[in-house]
């Protein structure tokens, strides 16, 4: 009962679309009307700018690590043993996309997948943000470097030995690819939004 209440929990923090809360609270702004129209870092810093841009970012990792973190606080475990938080995470995530307080939308798992790396294994999230703030850096589009981040993250969680961090990396890979479909469209055709710094901005 304890598991399944904590799971349900871990859903709930998930579901929360600090994107959209954001913008309503303090801009009178839908994040879903604007820009690429997405609930997460990336639309919120091009439509409502960089500090609310970066408190959605911290508040979309932060529900991914408290989720993950939740089986450790209260004492629960599964057949998974170690790799329990795991589940957890996929919990929140599982909430971050098909959110029941967003019509059961949401994001494109990102930032939450972050937040539960962050608990599961700390060293593997800083190679990840190192990863990832590089490839933005290379490309100035944070679609396309996410895509390429989780599938490096997948190929570097080998040398961890941990069969789960890696089937969930894979898994969680092919999910952000499929959630980028309309991003990998626009890099296809050319017209996919850029960040304005980085090697790739055509100033
Ligand atoms: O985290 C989502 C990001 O990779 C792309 O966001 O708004 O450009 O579709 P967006």
């Amino acid at each position: 009962m304890k598991l399944v209440s904590l799971l349900v929990l871990a859903y709930l923090l998930g579901a929360i679309p600090n994107g959209v809360w954001v913008g309503k609270a303090f801009f009178k702004t839908d994040i879903r009307q604007a820009g690429s129209g997405n609930i997460g870092t990336t639309n919120t810093y091009r439509v409502l700018g960089p500090y609310a841009g970066t408190a959605v970012m911290v508040l979309d990792i932060a529900k991914g690590t408290i989720a993950t973190l939740l089986p450790t606080w209260g004492h629960v475990t599964t057949f998974l043993g170690t790799a329990t938080p795991l589940l957890f995470g996929l919990f929140a995530i599982l909430g971050h996309t098909v959110s029941i307080f967003d019509h059961f939308k949401g994001g494109k798992a990102v930032a939450t997948s972050a937040g539960m790396l962050l608990a599961y294994n700390p060293l593997m999230f800083v190679i990840a943000a190192g990863l990832w703030v590089s490839l933005i850096y290379w490309t100035s589009m944070v679609s396309l470097a996410s895509m390429i981040a989780f599938s490096l993250i997948t190929l570097i969680s080998l040398f961890f030995h941990d069969i789960y961090l890696t089937g969930i990396a894979v898994i969680l890979t092919l999910f952000v690819f499929y959630r980028h479909r309309s991003n990998i469209q626009r890099i296809r055709q050319g017209t996919e939004s850029m960040v304005p710094f980085g090697r790739g901005y055509q100033r």
